[in-house]
């Protein structure tokens, strides 16, 4: 097992790549500690984890607000003593498709809070952890859509703003040992696009992008998952302040 005895706190946890992501590391031996603002989706996947893989655990927090972000990691010190991996997996875009004269504000700073400020929080409660122990494997997530969307203004600049970090961190934490590694996904299949779309909207949109990428498909939580595992393992110990794309060859 690639995460055995690792502790390891996981934050979207009740999403669609969250879920998979922490029962991924807890099949690797990873004792997972589970985050989402959604608790009880969290604790239905935190129940799941326990029951039938591993060791889990589970936190209902806004990550958007520093107050509890700092309680979070604060009980994580107490209960566990140390923190080896986190993989920063909220977020989301709550201002798609939006004409540039229409940039909403309100929903753009949502959209960089609920993406760059939450992992930004994180990484900085992780990092106190993470020097004194001299160990640490982080990983965010950015998306394909960092390179530019013309309708995706406030995630594309939260997604590009959580790369540009990540290299930041990246040069202040090698010599304590921390990797610091960003995922770049493009279209994932995952509930919260049925959800919002609808089935038929999101049928199109999947078929359209699968046509687009040269493997011929979307992405699944799976694949993302397992990108992840490997940028918290001991297989990337020298790999850091890189950008992974997990796009099917989408934009090359
Ligand atoms: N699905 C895709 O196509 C895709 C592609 C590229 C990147 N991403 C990124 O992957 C991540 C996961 O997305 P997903 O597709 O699994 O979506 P999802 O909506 O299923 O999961 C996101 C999770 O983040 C949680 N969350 C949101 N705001 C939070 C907050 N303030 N505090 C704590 N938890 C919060 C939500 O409750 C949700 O469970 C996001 O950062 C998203 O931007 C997704």
């Amino acid at each position: 097992m690639r995460l055995q005895d690792k502790i390891a706190l996981v934050t979207g946890a009740a999403g669609g790549i969250g879920s998979v992501t922490a029962r991924c590391f807890a099949r690797e031996g990873a004792t997972v500690i589970l985050v989402d603002i959604d608790l009880e989706a969290c604790s239905r996947v935190c129940d799941d984890i326990a029951q039938n893989i591993g060791q889990a655990s589970c936190s209902g927090v806004d990550l958007t607000s520093e107050k509890q972000v700092v309680e979070l990691f604060s009980n994580i010190r107490r209960d566990y003593g140390r923190l080896d991996i986190v993989v920063n997996i909220a977020g989301g875009d709550c201002e798609p498709a939006a004409s540039v004269e229409s940039i909403d504000m309100e929903r753009a700073m949502k959209n960089l809070d609920m993406n760059l400020k939450s992992c930004m929080l994180c990484c900085r409660e992780a990092a106190k952890i993470m020097k004194p122990q001299a160990y640490g494997r982080i990983v965010n997530m950015s998306s394909l859509v960092w390179r530019g969307s013309p309708n995706q203004f406030s995630y594309s600049a939260s997604k590009g703003g959580i790369f540009a970090f990540t290299r930041s961190l990246a040069l202040a934490l090698g010599g304590f040992n921390i990797t610091v590694n960003a995922l770049a996904p493009a279209l994932v299949e995952v509930d919260a696009f049925t959800r919002v779309l609808g089935p038929e909207r999101w049928q199109a949109l999947a078929k359209a992008s699968a046509e687009r990428y040269p493997l011929g498909r979307i992405a699944t939580p799976e694949d993302v998952a397992k990108a992840a595992l490997f940028l918290a393992s001991d297989d990337a110990a020298f790999i850091t302040g890189q950008l992974l794309e997990i796009s099917g060859g989408a934009r090359l």
